[in-house]
């Protein structure tokens, strides 16, 4: 019998910087990732795309593909539409084509499907496929969508006269007006955030898997969402739900690309329904970086009110979002520009408002929330942008301008002014630290020195508090299904235990975290919890993993089953040491006689009884599930600051430091929470100096492989300084965690650009459209004049 608490770092509990335990087998090559997976008797799958961005379809002629020896079938869009599978329903209440039949919509939609004996076959049969189109005028962003004479491109939809997919607002702007009346000042930005792509190392695929004796269908896949999977194929498929088993293996990074549902997923599943046998259809780079998930292609456009001394009065902003041919990203329903209002969260500002419009273009579909929750990544970017504009032309000091706005400790819970409720922060305390980090005031002064021997240095300031964790399920639905989470937890009777959540983990740790919490709550060391996640026969319902929610709500359900289990280990306790409840302590892991600290039992022994001793008239067994719908979103604040060096000669721009102060309430395993901070900067830093994706006047994609779509090796990633000493617990969470996984990446951006605009300063330029290329910066600088809109797409000739 143990006579005393355990300690909790040493059991790997609370805030033990745990060794992650996945990468035992990743590190090791031996992931099971669905391309891992062979089934007997597979067929593979492989897409015809289309060449053009917008074409009617006068014909195909699949004759020669038929033909080809291995081939089995070739699906096409006229042989789903018998099957009412040619278009499919969305996350955003649109619809998609599967395969076209009328038009091809953007350059790399899915036109046909060969299966075949092996992939190499299929691919040679697509090639095979003959298809006549007739070439259409291509719209390649917002404001061709909405010219006048613009042809129509969702001709498909009744009562579709235009472009536009939605008009959105949000905010008071009777208000907002007044306090632009009785500004002293108003400053002004224009932005476009360019589209941009998740690119996960592992490309999407799924192994459809029908038996027609058993009438089951399984689907291996990359999905981050697997019940949502389930609940849609059943919708679509019309197929028993209760009949349709979805298991996501381990799944190569996700980072938002792998949410939506992709005809690729549908065609395997119907052709192995028709052929009875196993279709494995695995995409490549160029199908995953030209067709699926793309993120962010919006333009921001706002103003700010301001009074002589640094208030901020109210904001104005407007959002024109590029959501390609079909809108299909997942946000909550009643949001249609997903979380973008929650800009400006963190600062206190009497009166905003925000519209938004929506329109098609002939561009693979847009708007995932890559590593952000719901748009918030461009809320957070136009903001810091914004903010830095008008510290500006008042001519204050950047971190003066935010620390007098900041929303203070004292003033939560605050409403904010496009309507979210946060709870809690220390904004202020954050900003000191990141300052302090920096030598804030000695690099003002080597920045005025190296200026007047014609070196620009630069520093940009960025803060983020982002809404993680979506529900409540009150406010917050996708296609009405409410967003919550669950977990369970069975504690076998020699005290080992196995939690399974509704999350899906795509690299971010879940299997050592969630234990961890397991290990908090009752004692039980974290290396005798094993997690498993992915397979929805065996994980109870949950909404999936993106958007940092999953230790907001599934962690949360983690904690909440613990303690159901602990409720009940109490019970057994009492009985093995013939005490009532009423007179037994908990200490980790072990429940004790209060009058008699030494008489206690272990868990472990309270699990045993549970199997083998337990009271007359108690259920067996220890185990349990726990749904958790979230009072209220998690907020976590950030604070990052950049300097760079700017060379004048070429435009090229280095980066001197970089401070992360990251506020994510109780850290469970710190280790991890440094790890997704640094994935996030590298990912803020690619998007600000190198990365985008855009389109020439045709339509065709530029950036469809990683010569044209750069990813920053550890080569280019320059170093971070990760600071943790401001905790803010969450109220509402049961450990008091907020989520992490996307703050650096939704918060950073902005840092490097600012830090760039810094280092320009005098120049009168105020704005340098991401990335911020050499030559996009030399020009800004030598011709002193902002640099707008994406890059100019390369010529070939
Ligand atoms: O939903 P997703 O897993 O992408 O994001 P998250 O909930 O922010 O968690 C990312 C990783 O950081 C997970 O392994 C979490 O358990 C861990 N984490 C942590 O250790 N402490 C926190 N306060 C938040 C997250």
């Amino acid at each position: 019998m143990t006579a005393q608490a355990l300690d909790e770092i040493k059991i790997g509990g609370l805030g033990a910087s745990r060794k992650r335990v996945e990468d035992n087998r990743f590190i090791r090559g031996k992931g099971n990732y669905t391309d891992d997976i062979t089934l007997p008797g597979m067929l593979h799958m492989e897409i015809l795309r289309s060449p053009l961005a917008h074409a009617r379809i006068k014909s195909i002629d699949a004759s020669r593909a038929w033909d080809i020896p291995g081939v089995h079938l070739v699906l096409t869009g006229d042989m789903m539409a018998t099957r009412n599978l040619a278009w499919m329903p969305t996350l955003s209440y649109d619809t998609q084509a599967v395969l076209a039949t009328d038009k091809v919509r953007f350059q790399g939609q899915e036109v046909a499907c060969v299966i075949a004996d092996d992939p190499y076959i299929a691919k040679d049969a697509c090639e095979a496929i003959d298809v006549e189109y007739e070439p259409l005028p291509p719209i390649v962003n917002p404001m061709q969508a909405v010219a006048e004479g613009a042809p129509v491109i969702r001709d498909d939809k009744e009562n579709q006269a235009d472009n536009v997919i939605y008009n959105w607002e949000v905010g008071d702007a009777a208000a907002t007006d007044r306090a632009f009346e009785q500004a002293d000042m108003v400053s002004r930005l224009k932005l476009h955030y360019p589209r941009s792509h998740p690119s996960p190392i592992e490309c999407c695929g799924s192994i459809a898997d029908f038996n027609r004796a058993t009438e089951k269908l399984t689907v291996y896949m990359t999905t981050q969402a697997p019940h949502i999977i389930r609940a849609a194929v059943a919708l679509v498929a019309e197929l028993p739900e209760h009949m349709i088993r979805i298991i996501s293996p381990d799944i190569g990074g996700g980072f938002g690309n792998k949410v939506p549902v992709y005809p690729g997923y549908v065609c395997s599943i119907l052709a192995s329904i028709l052929l009875e046998r196993p279709v494995k259809w695995i995409e490549d780079k160029t199908g995953n970086l030209i067709s699926t998930g793309f993120a962010r292609d919006i333009y921001l456009d706002g103003e700010m009110a301001l009074r002589q001394d640094g208030k901020i009065l109210g904001v104005r902003m407007h959002c024109d979002a590029d959501h390609g041919a079909f809108f299909s990203d997942a946000q909550p329903s009643k949001f249609k520009i997903g979380l973008l209002h929650s800009a400006f969260a963190a600062y206190d500002i009497p009166a905003a408002h925000l519209t938004a419009r929506g329109t098609y273009s002939n561009k693979a579909p847009g708007g995932v929330a890559y590593r952000c929750s719901f748009r918030v990544t461009e809320a957070m970017f136009f903001q810091e942008r914004m903010v830095q504009a008008a510290a500006d032309d008042l001519g204050m000091d950047q971190a003066a301008f935010r620390r007098m706005n900041f929303v203070r400790d004292e003033d939560f819970p605050h409403r904010t002014p496009l309507g979210f409720l946060t709870d809690s922060g220390q904004y202020g305390k954050c900003l000191d630290v990141a300052l302090k980090a920096v030598g804030y005031e000695e690099f003002r002064k080597q920045q005025e020195e190296a200026r007047a021997k014609g070196r620009l240095f630069g520093l940009g300031i960025s803060t983020m508090t982002e809404p993680l964790g979506a529900g409540n399920s009150r406010e917050y639905d996708i296609l009405g299904i409410k967003m919550f989470d669950s977990a369970e937890l069975k504690v076998h009777m020699t005290g080992k235990a196995i939690v399974r959540t509704g999350a899906r983990g795509q690299g971010q740790g879940h299997e050592t975290t969630w234990a961890q919490i397991v290990s908090h709550e009752l004692g039980i060391p974290a290396e005798d919890i094993v997690v498993e996640e992915g397979d929805t026969d065996t994980a109870p319902f949950g909404m999936g993993t993106y958007a940092s929610r999953s230790t907001p709500v599934a962690g949360a359900a983690v904690a909440m089953v613990s303690r159901k289990i602990r409720a009940k280990a109490r019970k057994l306790a009492a009985h093995l040491l013939e005490v009532s409840e009423e007179d037994i302590e908990w200490e980790l892991g072990r429940f004790y006689v209060r009058s008699a600290p030494d008489r206690g039992v272990t868990i472990q022994e309270c699990a045993m009884a549970a199997y083998s001793n337990m009271p007359d008239g108690m259920e067996p067994g220890l185990e349990n599930t726990a749904y958790y719908d979230p009072p209220n979103l998690t907020w976590p604040f950030a604070v990052y600051i950049v300097t760079v060096e700017v060379d004048p000669a070429t435009g090229v721009w280095d980066v001197l430091t970089t401070v992360a102060v990251d506020d994510c309430g109780v850290r469970i395993n710190p280790m991890i929470v440094e790890g997704q901070i640094m994935g996030g900067l590298t990912e803020a830093y690619a998007m600000a100096n190198m990365q985008f994706i855009t389109f020439d006047a045709e339509g065709n994609c530029i950036g469809s492989n990683y010569m044209d779509y750069l990813l920053p090796t550890a080569w280019e990633t320059p170093g971070f300084e990760l600071h943790s000493e401001v905790v803010t617990p969450c109220p509402h969470h049961p450990i008091g965690a907020k989520g992490i996984g996307e703050c650096a990446a939704v918060g950073g951006p902005a840092a490097f650009v600012n830090a760039v605009i810094d280092a320009l300063s005098g120049t009168g330029v105020r704005n340098i459209d991401m990335p911020l290329l050499p030559d996009r910066v030399w020009e800004a600088l030598t011709y002193r004049r902002d640099v707008s809109g994406a890059p100019p797409v390369r010529s070939d000739d």
